[in-house]
């Protein structure tokens, strides 16, 4: 990866575990290498380094202790938020402790997941403004870990040439031709909308082709689509691309929201969602693995393109904005 690409990543908001995966208290994660432990609760996380300072213990492997963090191995208890350790117990009475403290990071907790950045946030936390409502119900997929770039990964979640090819099992026909779209943008987010035409679709699913989709990306790597049905009703499908290694390696964290009139009108069950959500990037994954380069080239003339690739060449050209910008930034 490019070193200051790299160094922008740092600064840069990601998702490091689900809130659901902190049920003992203790959860885990990494990004760009670096391991991360995650401890706390939905009110109160910290995340910091993965290992304990004093024999490298993976801190995963811990438990919650008193609100603290107990490593496993010879049960030093890190604090909530400062990460200081406060307990050393193999110390004799009256003997001083060592003072050390465990790297913490920033972390923020949005969307049922814990976010973490390695540095000062050049961004700030992605929103999703179609969200604005708390009562919507939230659905937390499963994450995925994936051999492609983080790019390949947020393009692929926006490309709609490939249904037709990729998603013939899980969402049947779908028009091969791509109609012209226009693209807005707002700071660092992007967005177009289309709808998918319902010719040729068996009747009982035409209701659900004519829902307008308005896609976004907020750079560098959140992605979401808001389903609006004619009812009303309202779902979004989103999804977090984040680098866990330097080189290629992703992993895919996505979840649900919906509107109640949209469970109401059409008893899309988020269960039942999810797993159509799943099946559809379970057929995505054997092509994002398999794409040369491994990541999206920010050279947009090294590669061919056709009208339906307007997004990727703008995501690419912003994207690449986006890495002047943190580099006049230092
Ligand atoms: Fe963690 Fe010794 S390795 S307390
Ligand atoms: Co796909």
């Amino acid at each position: 990866m490019d070193p200051v690409e790299y160094e922008m990543l740092r600064h840069m908001w990601f998702p490091v575990a689900r809130v659901a995966d902190l049920k003992n208290g203790v959860a885990s994660g990494s990004i760009l290498g670096e391991e991360l432990v995650v401890y706390g609760d939905e009110g109160s996380v910290t995340v910091a380094q993965g290992f304990c300072p004093h024999r490298g213990v993976a801190l995963r492997l811990g438990q919650l202790r008193d609100g603290a963090l107990e490593c496993p191995y010879h049960g030093w208890l890190f604090e909530t938020g400062s990460g200081r350790c406060a307990r050393i117990p193999s110390l004799p009475p009256g003997r001083g402790r060592p003072h050390t403290a465990l790297r913490t990071y920033p972390a923020e907790v949005a969307y049922g997941l814990v976010w973490s950045c390695l540095g000062d946030p050049f961004l700030p936390l992605p929103r999703l403004p179609e969200y604005v409502d708390n009562s919507w119900q939230l659905g937390a997929g499963e994450p995925y870990t994936l051999n492609c770039g983080m790019r390949l990964l947020t393009e692929n979640f926006r490309d709609k040439a490939h249904f037709p090819f990729v998603h013939a099992d899980s969402m049947g026909h779908v028009d091969k031709v791509v109609e012209p779209y226009r693209i807005t943008r707002d700071g660092w987010r992007l967005g177009w909308s289309s709808s998918l035409g319902s010719e040729g679709v068996p009747e009982d699913m035409a209701e659900e082709f004519r829902h307008r989709l308005d896609y976004h990306i907020t750079m560098p790597v959140f992605a979401s689509i808001c389903v609006s049905s004619p009812s009303g009703g309202r779902r979004l499908v989103a999804q977090v691309a984040t680098p866990v290694s330097a080189d290629g390696k992703t992993v895919r964290q996505f979840w649900l929201a919906g509107t109640d009139a949209e469970s109401a009108t059409q008893g899309a069950v988020l269960a039942d969602v999810l797993g159509f959500e799943r099946q559809v990037f379970e057929e995505d994954h054997p092509i994002v693995e398999n794409q040369w380069p491994v990541e999206a080239p920010l050279d947009v003339h090294s590669q061919v393109h056709t009208p339906a690739d307007r997004f990727s060449i703008t995501y690419r050209k912003v994207y690449g904005e986006l890495l002047e910008n943190f580099k006049e930034s230092q």
